[in-house]
């Protein structure tokens, strides 16, 4: 169900969202990322978006049922392979942003919360490059096992899929990442708790440097409240709010600066 809270922000952000390509933008290292990363098609090559549309495709070809287990919604039920990716997997054009982001950062490793089907995985893990790890984390056994054997059918092999609920396998995600320079993508359990609690964390062992793409920032009034408090964190240098998603950064040295931009 939609929220009025969403269609409220959408009309604002409409209305303050600017810097269409770019133009207009101070910040050298905000202009870049606009221009060259996110409104932009370059970066990615025709054969990433063809590879992850095969992969999306066979998910949606899939009738099975499967048990579900949303630890984030707390729901367990049954669910169609081809439903759920329809509902939950992030769609292409956030997707091939996701692997510009990786392609652009060049991270050592990618963290993602919530492999659902690993169609986010598979943008994340191509964009980043085969010498770069992904780790992914999913609450639901049947869901990781799909996205397993979807990703090793289609050649994706950069992948690590972890089965469990984040707070109980973020401990060992921090001490992976430490003195590492770290992209991650939150794409589960969006609550204002939730959100606070591993940003934080994520956020002690960055060492001023990480780049994290929050999902569905502006989803409920309690999505709006944890963007407000992220963006205000000492901690976190720029952000950028694209309304669908949040791009966090921290970079030692920085100044902080703030910005809605139009995609
Ligand atoms: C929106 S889906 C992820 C979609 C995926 N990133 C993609 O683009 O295809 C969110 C997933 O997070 C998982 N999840 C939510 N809360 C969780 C938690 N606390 N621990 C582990 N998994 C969780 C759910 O089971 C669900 O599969």
């Amino acid at each position: 169900m939609i929220h009025i809270h969403y269609i409220t922000k959408c009309v604002q952000h409409f209305v303050k969202a600017k810097h269409w390509r770019g133009f207009g933008i101070h910040s050298p290292y905000v202009y870049h990322l606009q221009r060259h990363v996110i409104s932009t098609d370059k970066l990615n090559d025709k054969e990433l978006r063809q590879r992850v549309r095969k992969y999306r495709k066979e998910l949606l070809k899939n009738k099975n049922r499967i048990p579900l287990n949303d630890l984030g919604t707390g729901k367990a039920k049954d669910g169609v392979v081809a439903k759920i990716v329809r509902r939950a997997a992030v769609d292409e054009k956030s997707g091939m942003l996701l692997s510009r982001l990786a392609a652009d950062y060049k991270p050592d490793m990618v963290i993602e919360f919530g492999t659902s089907l690993g169609v986010g995985t598979a943008y994340l893990a191509l964009g980043s490059g085969v010498n770069v790890e992904v780790l992914s984390i999913e609450g639901s056994p049947e869901c990781s096992k799909v996205a397993e054997s979807t990703l090793v059918k289609h050649g994706i092999e950069n992948v690590k899929l972890i089965t469990g609920a984040f707070d109980d396998v973020l401990p060992n995600i921090l001490e992976a990442i430490k003195g590492k320079q770290v992209m991650v993508y939150l794409d589960g359990n969006h609550t204002y708790e939730a959100t606070m609690r591993y940003l934080t964390k994520l956020i002690s062992v960055a060492d001023h440097n990480m780049r994290v793409v929050l999902d569905d920032i502006h989803l409920h009034s309690g999505m709006s409240k944890a963007w407000k408090e992220i963006c205000q964190m000492k901690e976190v240098t720029t952000t950028i709010d694209l309304m669908r998603m949040g791009i966090v950064v921290l970079r030692s040295g920085a100044q902080k600066e703030q910005y809605i931009l139009r995609w």
